[in-house]
């Protein structure tokens, strides 16, 4: 499978995951359940922040280093606000999921690994 094939599908499990938890809040579900559909975004996202700067460093992008940056931070602000989810009422938890870094991370997807398949694209790598 090439680069570009491999991003791009993990990019749409990455998506699909989104709509599950938002799903999940939506319905209501147990904090239970959605722990557990959080843990699931986070270590796939780890998992695919690993390939993507792994596919980056073999293709010698020159932006890897800013690209990487923003790859910890929002790995950062999902497990701090992970981490208070623990010590919130019902009512502040439902609040904190709107909070959920996922338009960002859509966000990145949408520019920030257009622009690393852009270039990609210029050198030839499929
Ligand atoms: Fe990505
Ligand atoms: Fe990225």
């Amino acid at each position: 499978m090439s680069d570009v094939t491999i991003i791009d599908e993990q990019h749409s499990v990455l998506v699909k995951m989104f709509s599950k938890l938002n799903e999940a809040v939506k319905n209501n579900e147990s904090r239970q359940v959605i722990y557990q559909i959080i843990d699931e975004v986070i270590s796939f996202t780890r998992s695919h922040f690993t390939n993507e700067e792994q596919i980056m460093l073999n293709t010698t992008y020159p932006e890897i280093e800013s690209h990487r940056k923003m790859h910890k931070e929002l790995v950062d602000e999902a497990l701090h606000l992970k981490s208070k989810f623990d010590y919130v009422d019902e009512l502040a938890f439902r609040d904190w999921l709107n909070h959920w870094p996922l338009g960002r991370v859509l966000a990145h997807i949408k520019y920030a690994d257009q622009h690393f398949e852009d270039f990609l694209a210029e050198k030839g790598i499929e």
